[in-house]
């Protein structure tokens, strides 16, 4: 008999086991997963465990502050905050390259967070030996195979790998077996606001995966506007729930427009919506057109540097969730 309350027991007596009397170390990442890996591992030991939150800038709008005052307030956990925003936009400035952007930022996440374990481990507590990370099952599968086929990594994630192996950790991997929807009914059960466990999945390299080309600040401010206009519409419409995965991605491609009496020459954002049970496979989500008409005109009204909106109608597969 199988519930998510005797699941969180188990798990609290296995990193009790586990750890034993020692530190652990845990990367937020600003996303459900790892907060809700986090407060597990906070319930079983205390202050055993040092949450680190990399702010790397890619964040979407409001999601750094929201993590920090969640944590440090709500849950009362110790946090150390790095905003780390200027070397890791530095750094992928003129970048265009998918797999080269992961890597880079999973290299500077591993460097920042690395740095900062090592001021902790000098704090008089000891050294951590436990390196705790929020990896759901599909990230596991998915990062071997694809699909049943051969053994070929389809995305480099960096919540998988990497980090460990460097800072030479051992691994508590708490939600190594759940599904998303497990992990959000786990998040609920540890007293985590619905509106933060019910949120949109969001990758490790952020907003960076969803600018097609080279990073800059300025790219960034104007997806972060638009994004936050789209997830705003989707709210209000009450759609929000429905939808697994919902975001918007600046084209490097600009175009002809009209506004009032002049011309305009500016970028293009698609908006892209999924329905999924974990991911691997996703439909397209099917909106109402006078949803996409209402988005697109207050996109284009509010932000300035878009001057036309798309849709993406593919599914997984052939395509993937993100467009990169
Ligand atoms: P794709 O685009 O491969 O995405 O269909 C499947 C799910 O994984 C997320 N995703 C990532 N998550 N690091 C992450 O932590 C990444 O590099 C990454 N790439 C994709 C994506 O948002 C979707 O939920």
């Amino acid at each position: 008999d199988w519930t998510m309350s005797a699941y969180r027991e188990q798990m609290i007596e296995k990193i009790r086991k586990q750890v034993g009397k020692g530190r652990v170390l845990c990367a937020l990442s600003g996303g459900v997963d790892s907060a809700v890996a986090a407060v597990l591992i906070h319930e079983a030991i205390g202050d055993q465990l040092t949450c680190v939150f990399v702010d790397h800038g890619l964040m979407r709008q409001d999601e750094g502050n929201q993590v920090v005052s969640l944590f440090r307030e709500h849950f009362n956990i110790p946090l150390v905050s790095v905003d780390a925003a200027d070397l890791f936009i530095g750094k992928l400035e003129g970048v265009s390259d998918p797999e080269t952007k992961r890597k880079i930022i999973g290299g500077l996440f591993i460097d920042v967070f690395d740095a900062e374990a090592k001021k902790i481990a000098s704090d008089g507590k000891g050294a951590p030996e436990f390196l705790a990370q929020g990896t759901l099952y599909p990230d596991v599968i998915e990062s071997v195979s694809f699909s049943g086929g051969p053994s070929v990594t389809i995305k480099s994630h960096h919540n998988v790998g990497g980090l460990p192996a460097r800072m030479n950790m051992k691994l508590v991997e708490p939600l190594r077996e759940l599904f998303k929807d497990e992990v959000r009914a786990l998040g609920r059960e540890l007293g985590l606001p619905d509106s933060f466990v019910g949120r949109h999945p969001f990758p490790g390299p952020g907003l960076a995966i969803r600018l097609p080309g080279g990073v800059t600040r300025e790219k960034l401010d104007i997806l972060r506007k638009a994004d936050a206009i789209y997830l705003d519409e989707i709210r209000k419409a009450g759609l929000y729930d429905t939808i697994w995965q919902a975001f918007a991605v600046l084209l490097p491609v600009q175009t002809v427009g009209v506004m009032g009496d002049g011309r305009t020459y500016d970028s293009v954002l698609a908006l892209r919506a999924v329905t999924s049970v974990d991911g691997m496979t996703a439909d397209f989500y099917p909106y109402d057109m006078n949803f996409l008409g209402r988005a697109a005109t207050r996109i284009i009204n509010e932000v300035k540097g878009i001057n036309r909106v798309v849709y993406d109608v593919t599914s997984k597969p052939p395509g993937t969730i993100e467009w990169e």
